[in-house]
């Protein structure tokens, strides 16, 4: 008998074949809102689940999953996932490293230039008929090109980002918990600095990092304060990182120049005091939204599924200290 699996989201076609040569599958297709008690109902018989960064995984739903072996996560981020919990239970859980680096890079470079050329205010103005003459100080914005790039969290998105900056001619600094290799720092002309120093001395501040409760609102009143008044903050990682009161703060009274925006706090509610400002381009955390890149997720998450199902080890095992108290396969 097939092992069965729940898909909680839409997928595409390549991802439904895909699993359904190997599982039993159970998909969400009908878009179903999956809330945490219609996913209790249709996970008690289910061996793995592939989920998306937007469903929970915690205690509460692993007690009601007795058989669950695999949580597979279609995305890199996974704090949507309790470790702890799935690590004691023996459940094997994984992400998606490596396939959105540069589609997410992509969409983060926009935001950069959204901010800094004032993109979707423009539009705004021009779809409002504001539009009435040519003006020589009409929406003024700020270079990006020769300006200071500063990148908190060099991993793989964070040296994505720094590949592009390179191709403005942008001078690069970045923080990280552990610095860079030298060949990267290198390859990448990126220069090591204390997370004050980079506030203080960068023109974009683009947050690359993950989620962790200590990075929780690690950019707060007191960081954005270090900011240039022509600054502009950019968060494609994880909405907690930024506290958004202090942020909205910031922008209303002009202290920065602008944010750009992909990820909130209380996704998928955005703090009101944001939703009033023009000075912040706003998105619905789209940075992986390309056909392609979320076939290559879903795919990914996948393969981790037949791996641990059928009794491998996945590529990208976020919990090894499963294996010993594994379910089995
Ligand atoms: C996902 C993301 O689309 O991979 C991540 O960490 O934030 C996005 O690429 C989102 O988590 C939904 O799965």
């Amino acid at each position: 008998m097939k092992p069965k699996i729940l898909i909680t989201s839409f997928t595409f076609p390549e991802v439904l074949e895909f699993t359904s040569a190997h599982f039993e599958v159970d998909d969400n297709q009908q878009r179903d809102v999956l809330d945490a008690p219609a996913l209790r109902a249709r996970l008690h018989d289910k061996d793995g689940i592939l989920i998306a960064g937007g469903d929970r995984v915690d205690a509460g739903l692993l007690d009601a999953c007795p058989r669950l072996r695999a949580v597979c996560n279609a995305s890199v981020g996974y704090n949507n996932i309790d470790l702890d919990e799935c690590t004691r239970r023996g459940i094997l859980a994984t992400n998606t490293p490596g396939v959105l680096d540069d589609t997410v890079a992509d969409l983060g470079f926009s935001l950069i230039l959204g901010a800094a050329r004032r993109i979707t205010e423009a539009e705004r103005y021009l779809r409002e008929g504001r539009w009435g003459r040519w003006k020589n100080d009409l929406l003024l914005g700020m270079d990006v090109h020769h300006a200071t790039m500063g990148i908190i969290g060099m991993g793989r998105i964070g040296r994505a980002m720094a590949r592009r900056a390179r191709g403005f001619d942008m001078r690069i600094v970045y923080s990280n918990r552990t610095r860079a290799s030298r060949d990267v720092e290198d390859a990448l002309q990126a220069q090591a600095l204390p997370l004050d120093e980079l506030l203080a001395s960068a023109d974009f501040v683009c947050l690359t990092l993950p989620y962790s409760p200590a990075a929780h609102h690690m950019i707060g009143a007191r960081e954005i304060g270090l900011m240039k008044p022509t600054a502009v903050l950019v968060n494609m990682a994880r909405g907690g990182i930024v506290d958004e009161n202090a942020l909205a703060a910031a922008l209303r009274e002009r202290r920065i120049f602008a944010a750009g925006l992909d990820v909130y706090e209380g996704e998928p509610s955005v703090n009101p005091a944001l939703l009033e400002l023009d000075n912040v381009v706003m998105l619905p955390h789209i940075g992986s939204a390309t056909r392609a890149t979320r076939v290559a997720m879903g795919l990914a998450a996948a393969r981790n599924l037949v791996a641990i199902l059928e009794g491998g080890r996945p590529s990208s095992l976020l919990n090894p200290d499963a294996l010993s108290r594994g379910r089995g396969a």
